[in-house]
């Protein structure tokens, strides 16, 4: 009976065009339909903070050497995975992120929770030289990054980039992304008190690459590594959230 239908089927054009359509449409349909109930999948959170310009300047570089090719940002519900990272990754620590790096490759370890893990001091000897900190990596060097000045005069316009695409950037925060950049890496001048009243108290101001008069690639990328797991508080419910390592150049 069954091999008598799909004969017909298979002899009648149309109607064989129009199972296709319907048998694609059931696969469609599946991973289209939760996207229209996004809002109430990715869960609300007070304490959810919007990358500084100088992290987002940072996770540019992070895309633009291609960190994400070796390490993910997301972490498992499952039980190894959690033992080893923290808490599992949630669908709102992700909301900010475009595009999103969660990756499924991992050469080396998940990042999704290394914000607050090492020192300043810690990432930059580690992306100077990994083998200087831990001896079996094998991990490139990036050393230039502490030479490179960052380009500041085109942050508002990143902003303005993810603005665009659902990120709540104000006019306030777009007019002083470089201000912002600068002061957050310099910790005495006058520009830093800004960086926490437009972002909250909870930003980092610190002189990342242990250099506290310049602002470099190495400023903005580790402050993105020190920020990743800490835009909010959320996955943290049921345990206390790690404490910051002590800088010891500061
Ligand atoms: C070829 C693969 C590869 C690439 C590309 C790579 N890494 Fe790694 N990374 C590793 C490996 C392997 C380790 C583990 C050994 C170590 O700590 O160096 C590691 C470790 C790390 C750690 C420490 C994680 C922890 O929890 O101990 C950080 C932070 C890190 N990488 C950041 C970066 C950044 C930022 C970039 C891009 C600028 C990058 N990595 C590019 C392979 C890579």
């Amino acid at each position: 009976m069954r091999e008598l239908i799909h004969r017909k089927l298979e002899r009648t054009a149309i109607g064989f065009v129009l199972a296709i359509i319907l048998a694609a449409s059931v696969g469609g349909i599946v991973e289209i339909a939760p996207l229209f109930t996004i809002d109430e999948t990715v869960e609300d959170v007070e304490d959810m903070r919007l990358y500084t310009p100088l992290e987002l300047a940072g996770r540019n570089i992070y895309i633009r050497e291609g960190c994400y090719a070796c390490h993910s940002q997301m972490i498992r519900t499952l039980r190894d995975e959690v033992e080893r990272y923290g808490p599992f990754s949630l669908a709102v620590e992700s909301k900010y992120d475009h595009p999103m790096l969660w990756g499924s490759k991992r050469t080396g370890p998940d990042l999704a929770r290394v914000g607050g893990k090492y020192s300043d001091f810690w990432h930059v000897a580690h992306l100077t030289n990994p083998r200087d900190v831990v001896p079996e990596s094998n991990m490139p060097a990036y050393a230039w990054l502490a030479r490179t000045p960052l380009r500041l005069d085109d942050l508002g316009s990143h902003l303005e980039a993810q603005r665009s695409v659902g990120v709540p950037y104000t006019d306030e925060m777009i007019e002083n992304a470089a201000r912002d950049a600068f002061g957050q890496a310099v910790p005495d001048s006058e520009q830093a008190s800004g960086v926490t009243e437009r972002y909250g108290d909870e930003t980092q101001v610190s002189a990342f690459d242990g250099v506290a008069t310049r602002v470099t690639e190495m400023d903005a990328l580790v402050a993105y590594l020190q920020v990743l797991g800490r835009l909010t508080k959320a996955a943290y419910q049921n345990t206390a959230a790690p404490e910051q390592v002590p800088d010891p150049t500061n």
